[in-house]
């Protein structure tokens, strides 16, 4: 088959969903927790069974390694609580950080380290040990004054319709919210849950890594990782679940 007749047919296998969900109209937002089969909602809270949690003690490890530790600076690890409620920020130079660039961004300037790079392994570790401090707190990002340009880039990427399959984020995350698709139950669509154990990866994984299988889905470009697009989205996407919890480290299947 051709890549046209290929996309051809898998829009007209969404089609009736698709008319479903307009129909169904688009409903409130709630907890990726709400949408995980029961076994892996359970299993989400429970170390014991929650790969995830090989690397937030590895990521508590590193905290506290080397004589520029972070925690020489920062104290012990609990004092990021909250923290991760409140990104992606914006910097004191203007710069929107996600967690991920804020912790790089220390490894360069106070440890004077070369960057662990985005998807390696001690930066998601580092990344899921301070979100864990989150855990169950509310989302609460800034959006107002010098955040409020990038929500807007971030709101206009989620609703701009992409790819091959022509879809927008809200039409499956929004307007198909609880229905299936592949085998999966789609949620809608927040960031809360990252970084990720997911199950599919058989890793733990950023949010940007999630968001370009999305972007893969409709047949749309894939961006790189940490790219200013998806930077952008995660704050809108972050505005959207504003109150909700904080499941990281989630797990997905
Ligand atoms: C030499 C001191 C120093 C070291 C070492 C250091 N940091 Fe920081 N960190 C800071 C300062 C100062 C800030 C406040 C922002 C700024 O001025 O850069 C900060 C901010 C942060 C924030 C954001 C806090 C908030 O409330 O928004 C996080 C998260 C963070 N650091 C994580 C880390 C991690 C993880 C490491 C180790 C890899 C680390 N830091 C190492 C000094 C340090
Ligand atoms: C064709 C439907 C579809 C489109 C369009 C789509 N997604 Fe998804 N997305 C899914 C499915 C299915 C999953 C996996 C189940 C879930 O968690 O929702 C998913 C997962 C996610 C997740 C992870 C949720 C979690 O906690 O694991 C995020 C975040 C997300 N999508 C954001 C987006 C954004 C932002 C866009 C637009 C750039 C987008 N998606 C476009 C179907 C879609």
């Amino acid at each position: 088959m051709t890549a046209g007749r290929r996309a051809a047919r898998a829009l007209l296998l969404a089609l009736p969903w698709l008319v479903a969900g307009l129909l169904a109209g688009a409903a409130e937002i709630r907890p990726t927790r709400d949408y995980l089969s029961p076994g892996l909602r359970d299993a989400q809270e429970d170390p014991s069974r929650h790969p995830g949690w090989l690397w937030v003690e590895e990521g508590e490890a590193l905290w506290r390694e080397g004589a520029r530790s972070c925690q020489s600076c920062h104290g012990d690890i609990a004092g990021m609580a909250g923290v991760a409620a409140r990104y992606p920020a914006v910097a004191e130079d203007g710069a929107l950080l996600n967690l991920e660039g804020r912790i790089e961004r220390c490894r360069a300037r106070h440890q004077g380290a070369p960057a662990f790079g985005y998807e390696s392994e001690p930066l998601l570790a580092l990344t899921a040990a301070v979100a864990l401090r989150s855990h169950g707190q509310p989302v609460a990002v800034e959006t107002g004054g010098a955040a409020a340009p990038f929500l807007e880039e971030g709101r206009r990427f989620y609703e701009a319709r992409q790819g091959q399959l022509n879809l927008s984020c809200g039409q499956c995350h929004d307007d198909n919210a609880g229905r299936r698709l592949r085998g999966d139950v789609i949620s809608n669509g927040l960031g809360t849950g990252y970084p990720a154990y997911r199950l599919d990866w058989n890793t733990l994984g950023s949010l940007h890594r999630r968001l370009r299988a999305c972007s893969l889905g409709v047949r749309a470009e894939q961006l790189p990782l940490g790219a200013p697009e998806y930077l952008a989205l995660e704050l809108f996407l972050a505005s959207r679940a504003a109150g909700l919890p904080i499941e990281a480290p989630g797990l997905r299947r």
